[in-house]
């Protein structure tokens, strides 16, 4: 009696219940530890009624980028600044400004919120590392531009070292509503190198604040999941039921036409039994002497959305020995130098799967990885040959339960008997969503 009732409470939704909201709640990155955006302002001139800044967003994230539509960046004025003039970038509203008369400011507002440019703003609008639509690259995918600026001119301010008061309460939105930006503190002023390296520039004052992500506040559900399969085995894993939520009547579209109809271009996401916008595929293709192979396939579950520039980070023993890699480019993330087993994916350019385009017959990339086995490790026992932790664009995507995965054809359990294998499973699984 007892024991069953056991059973009951260790079936998979619960589980997977328990597992999503231990992984949700780690709130840094496990593979990239400092990730953060910093933004320093240099102040670089000194004017009538205050100064002119240098704003800079750096994107110190190796796999997390800021897609389409850009970010938005606001804070609150100390006092009753205003902005005379942005180049490179725009406020969003004007806000009240009738106590001026001939010098009409940019934005009056006591909460600015600035956005970037598109590209093709006129030349003199531009500024350097401006004008990208507000989409910043991951560090690890494109260092050129994991850089966002914009010049600022500020009145209505003190105008020294020692008057000016500097901005508060920053916020840093875009599509991903999970940035906490820092207080602002006054640091070292930054340095240029001018005069073809010869002359050091250094800004008349700088401050900085650092921005950090967690995918809780992104998100009250996850965003993507893991299904699985083999050549050994002819059953495919699935995504866990309602990995992202379950289906209903309102939160999903069962093909694109009913959906024109009724949405026009908003995302929408296809029906599916885990309702994630994105899968991530893995499949254990082949098995040679020396190597063997996977193939990995993403697939987009939203209509109306592309992902552009997606980023993938699998956690594999095996990825210290990549032989080769199709399609997409494979960069190692060395967290620690003995442990290599963890790696970033993104597509190629050239190759246009950089786009992952939006549900259906198209909405898919995909690579194959060929593998150098250790022999000492190399099993396809377990579910050995699967990984560890996925994530796509940064956020951590919902596994199948270990008891679950493809299993070997002659490795056929009894059902009654695998209850204290199920628990032992379960338990090294919860454990290691807290490692
Ligand atoms: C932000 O990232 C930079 C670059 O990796 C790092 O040097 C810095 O320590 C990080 N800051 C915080 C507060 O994590
Ligand atoms: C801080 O910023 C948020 C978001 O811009 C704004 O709603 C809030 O009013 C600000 N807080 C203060 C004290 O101004
Ligand atoms: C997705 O990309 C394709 C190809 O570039 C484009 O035709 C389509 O309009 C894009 N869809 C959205 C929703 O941006
Ligand atoms: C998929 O791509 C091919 C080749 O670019 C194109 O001919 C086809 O219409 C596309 N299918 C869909 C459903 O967009």
């Amino acid at each position: 009696m007892v024991s069953s009732r056991f059973r009951l409470t260790l079936r998979p939704e619960v589980i997977m219940y328990i597992l999503c909201s231990c992984t949700v709640v780690v709130a840094y990155d496990l593979f990239d530890p400092t990730a953060n955006i910093t933004i320093t302002w240099d102040v670089v001139s000194w004017t009538r009624d205050g100064y002119v800044a240098v704003v800079k967003m750096n994107n110190y994230q190796m796999y997390r980028q800021i897609m389409s539509p850009g970010w938005t960046l606001g804070w609150t004025w100390s006092k009753k600044e205003i902005i005379w003039s942005i180049v490179g970038a725009q406020a969003t509203d004007q806000g009240e400004c009738k106590e001026f008369q001939n010098d009409i400011p940019h934005s009056c507002e006591k909460n600015p919120r600035i956005i970037d440019m598109h590209p093709g703003t006129p030349y003199n609008q531009q500024f350097a590392n401006c004008c990208k639509g507000g989409v910043v690259s991951s560090l690890g995918q494109d260092l050129e531009n994991s850089l966002s600026a914009f010049q600022i001119s500020v009145g209505n301010s003190g105008n020294t070292y020692r008057t000016v008061s500097l901005p508060k309460n920053f916020s840093l939105f875009g599509p991903n509503q999970g940035y906490t930006c820092s207080p602002v503190s006054v640091v070292p002023s930054s340095v240029s190198l001018t005069s073809g390296g010869r002359r050091k520039n250094r800004a008349l004052m700088t401050w900085k604040l650092v921005c950090s992500y967690s995918q809780l506040l992104a998100s009250d559900t996850p965003t993507c999941c893991v299904s699985m399969s083999s050549f050994y085995n002819s059953e495919i894993t699935p995504c866990p039921s309602c990995a992202c939520g379950c289906m209903n009547n309102k939160n999903c579209a069962l093909i694109k036409s009913t959906l024109q109809q009724m949405e026009g271009t908003t995302p929408v996401k296809q029906c599916t039994q885990h309702m994630c916008p994105i899968r991530v595929h893995w499949h254990v293709k082949k098995n040679y002497k020396t190597y063997w192979r996977v193939r990995i396939t993403i697939t987009n579950f939203y209509y109306n959305f592309n992902y552009t520039k997606w980023t993938l980070v699998a956690q594999h023993p095996n990825l210290n020995n990549v032989a080769k890699v199709s399609n997409f480019i494979y960069k190692p993330l060395l967290l620690y130098e003995h442990i290599n087993d963890t790696g970033m994916f993104y597509g190629v350019k050239k190759l246009e799967n950089d786009l992952l385009l939006d549900a259906g017959s198209n909405g898919s990339v995909h690579s194959e990885i060929i593998l150098k086995k250790d022999r000492k490790m190399f099993t396809l026992k377990h579910g050995w040959a699967f990984p560890r932790r996925i994530y796509f664009n940064g956020d951590e995507c919902i596994m199948p339960l270990p008891v679950s995965y493809p299993s070997l054809p002659n490795s056929v359990l009894p059902n009654l008997d695998i209850k204290p294998v199920v628990i032992i499973q379960v338990l090294v699984a919860i454990l290691y969503q807290f490692l």
